[in-house]
């Protein structure tokens, strides 16, 4: 063995890059729970990709076609429901993951210099998981995804001068047709996976350049054994983090598998009833909602009045609400980078910022009707339907946690950080 290895390194740098990343990369010592989601978001991709390949087998790209290959998977290929449910599964869980790994990144302010561009990155990669799992609702052929798809296309109809042609060159058709459904096809299983890879590299390497932030939020390369040159509050990553990591996986595992066996439509959210009926584009269902993940954009959208007519001043504010998270390295002034030592100024605008979150994600599922309206009699307010009154003052939350934050957390009362890490 040992001589192959040497055979090996001698052509290429197998030892160099196991020590550099895994068994001398020198991660703090103290990562907590929400250190998890990195290596289950890498975990989830792989997944996506082999039961990818495997559906691909299967799966016809062909608008008289694609729904019935869908079918045929789930019945006829030997474990074709598995591969199937996986990857739908997989779809929402992929989500939940990158979710809970963003809001790590809120509470230790891991976005922080120097680690903004690693933050680019995975805002770039969150931009790219938003196109793929957009791409790949429309190949299943079923009424959600064909009424979806033709929405959200139409959404660049909305913009002046240029938007119906943009629109038309998106589908390359007047409506979503099958050279949609191919395009789509090419996008999905090819060009963005590759992008998506392209880009979780260079996340990876960018965190190995700086070194992993941790809970205190305090540097761990301030203080080196002066014999070794490695950080006295860092471990190795390999054994000990590949070994928590693990765990991880275990308990991720046992999840996914409830819900792939037990439950893979989760109840409509991550597979929709309207999506076991063939596309039909003479009907229109009676409620069109996106998959869970994309509804608090959905919500905002919808809260926008389009004015004179156009829905452009809606898909701004959409669109400047997820771009808006390339921007908080330069928009977080703190003194220190933790939710540990910050003050409760943070601490209340985070929480504002959660539960807007999650509630317009709650109002993107329902009709706009789901709360009623305020009575005729009522000033300004009368005859508008209360969710979307809702949605417009939780919107305009969403975006003060942005837009404030120069602000309050320049003023923020912090407690001191302490030196070196803190562990039990
Ligand atoms: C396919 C998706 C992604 C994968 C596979 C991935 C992978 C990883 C891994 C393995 C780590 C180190 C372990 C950890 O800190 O949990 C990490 C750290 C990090 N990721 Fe991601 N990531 C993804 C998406 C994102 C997104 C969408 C963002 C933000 C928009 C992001 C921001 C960060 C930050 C700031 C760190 C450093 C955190 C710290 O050191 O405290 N990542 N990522």
């Amino acid at each position: 063995m040992s001589k192959l290895l040497t055979w090996i390194d001698d052509r290429f740098p197998l030892s160099t890059l196991w020590k550099e990343h895994a068994s001398e990369y020198y991660a703090p010592k103290n990562f907590n729970f929400w250190y998890y989601f990195g290596s289950l978001a890498a975990l989830v991709l792989v997944l996506q990709i082999v039961t990818g390949i495997f559906l691909t087998m299967n799966y016809k790209p062909d608008a008289t076609k694609a729904f019935e290959s869908v079918e045929y998977i789930m019945r006829d290929v030997d474990w074709g429901w598995l591969i199937r449910y996986m990857h739908s599964t997989g779809a929402s869980m992929f989500f939940v993951v990158v979710y809970l790994h963003m809001f790590r990144g809120l509470l230790y302010g891991s976005f922080r210099k120097p680690r903004e561009l690693l933050w680019i990155f995975g805002c770039l990669i969150y931009l790219c998981l938003m196109a793929e799992a957009f791409f790949g609702y429309l190949l299943p052929w079923g009424q959600m995804s064909y009424w979806g798809a033709q929405v959200i296309v139409n959404l660049f109809s909305s913009i002046p001068v240029i938007g119906d042609g943009l629109a038309v060159w998106i589908r390359g058709d007047y409506t979503i047709s099958d050279v949609t459904l191919n395009r789509f096809f090419a996008f999905h299983v090819i060009a963005l996976p590759l992008v998506l890879l392209g880009l979780v590299v260079a996340h990876i390497m960018a965190l190995h350049e700086v070194g992993s932030n941790n809970p205190d939020g305090i540097e761990i390369k301030k203080f080196k054994d002066p014999a070794t040159g490695h950080p006295l509050d860092g471990i190795p990553f390999h054994p000990y983090y590949t070994v928590k990591d693990l765990v991880g996986v275990v308990v991720f595992l046992a999840v996914f598998s409830i819900i792939v066996f037990f439950l893979p439509e989760m109840g409509g959210y991550f597979l929709e009833a309207n999506n076991f009926i063939p596309a039909n584009p003479l009907q229109t269902p009676e409620h069109i909602a996106p998959v869970w993940y994309f509804t608090p954009y959905y919500a905002m959208l919808r809260a926008v009045p389009s004015a004179m007519g156009t829905q452009v001043w809606g898909v701004i504010v959409m669109g400047i609400s997820v771009l808006i998270f390339f921007a908080l390295p330069w928009l977080d002034r703190g003194k220190v980078k933790s939710i540990r030592y910050r003050g409760r100024t943070y601490k209340i605008w985070l929480a504002v910022f959660v539960v807007c979150f999650l509630v317009l994600g709650y109002l993107g599922v329902v009709p706009i009707t789901v709360w009623g309206q305020f009575p005729e009699s009522w000033p300004i307010l009368g005859g508008a339907d209360k969710a979307t009154v809702i949605a417009r003052f939780l919107t305009i939350g969403y975006f003060l946690f942005f837009l404030l934050m120069p602000w309050y957390t320049a003023r923020d009362k912090t407690l001191p950080e302490p030196q070196r890490v803190t562990w039990k």
